[in-house]
């Protein structure tokens, strides 16, 4: 018995990284997949079928069931065709992990309007279009969903170079917040990872000068450690989680939360700056 016996999942940009280990877990537990990817470059430029028609094989050599789609998330069309292709196949659409990224990193001053586009396009809208074609299905269906999004520290903490990149990631998270609030009586919860794992897209950020990984740290970072928490929020297990958001690197699971602090306020009349200047501490502190 699988966790996810009789589910229907489509994981996006699944053709490598993250979301082809997820995908791969995802089937383990006996779900049936559209394994979608673009099969591009890190950057988004370039098309191909192979990469997801290789990680449908390896589902298919492992005894599961998937189909290929080779669509856009960035597009409306084509979160559209996706999620049309896994009704077409299966009948139904149970769970949807978006997780199809690209990057384009640039300071600021030397960002093109191309590259802060893309990044947002891929990322962002992708999460929307893809996210509404399935809930599109899953609300009038009534038997509840999960939908999992992929954020980023780089955009709940911060990352040098990576306003685009951050600026999506931040906005997927104000995204699930919004949705798991919108689909809650639904029975269909929205929730997300900021992973942390050595992929094409990771490997060489911030290697220069230093020595190759040793095999215990390319094991470390393998993707496949992000899988089984999606797994778990895929399945009955996560039933009554909505709207959180798990940090997922090597072993170390936790939580990301947005808090709002204490704060100081005054009784009567209205701050000026120099009082707001005399208690920042109170105000900014934890
Ligand atoms: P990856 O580059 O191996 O995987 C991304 C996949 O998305 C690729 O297979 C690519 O072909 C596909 N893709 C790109 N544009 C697409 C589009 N428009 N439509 C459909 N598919 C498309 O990189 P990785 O690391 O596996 O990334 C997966 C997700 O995790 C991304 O959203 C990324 O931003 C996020 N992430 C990864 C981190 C890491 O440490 N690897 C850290 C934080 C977030």
């Amino acid at each position: 018995m699988g966790l996810l016996d009789g589910k229907i999942a489509l994981v996006t940009g699944a053709g490598g990284g993250i979301g082809k280990e997820e995908a791969l877990a995802l089937a383990k537990e006996g779900a049936s997949l559209v394994v979608n990817d673009l099969g591009g470059a890190v950057d988004g430029s370039g098309a191909g079928k192979k990469m997801a028609d290789v990680v449908v094989e390896e589902i298919i050599a492992n005894g599961g069931n998937a189909i290929a789609n080779y669509e856009s998330v960035a597009t409306m069309a084509g979160g559209q065709a996706m999620v049309k292709a896994a009704l077409d196949k299966y009948g139904k659409l149970d769970i949807l992990i978006n997780n199809a990224g690209i990057l384009r990193d640039k300071t600021l001053v030397n960002m093109t309007e191309a590259e802060w586009d893309e990044v947002i396009a891929v990322h962002l809208k992708g999460t929307f279009s893809v996210s509404q074609a399935a809930v599109m299905h899953m609300k009038p269906r009534g038997e509840g969903g999960r939908i999992i999004n992929t954020s980023s520290s780089s955009g709940l903490l911060g990352n040098f170079g990576q306003s685009n990149y951050g600026a999506a990631k931040a906005g997927i998270f104000g995204f699930t917040r919004v949705l798991s609030i919108e689909l809650k009586k639904y029975g269909i919860t929205v929730n997300a990872i900021s992973p942390g794992a050595l992929t094409r897209m990771t490997e060489n950020l911030n290697r220069k000068g230093k020595a190759p990984r040793t095999e215990s740290e390319e094991a470390a970072g393998h993707p496949k450690h992000i899988a089984p928490v999606a797994v778990f929020l895929a399945s009955d297990l996560a039933k009554d989680i909505t709207g959180k958001v798990f940090g997922v690197s090597g072993l170390k699971v936790n939580e990301y939360k947005m808090i709002r602090n204490k704060g100081a306020e005054k009784q009567s009349g209205h701050w000026t700056a120099r009082e707001i200047a005399d208690q920042i501490s109170e105000i900014i502190s934890q």
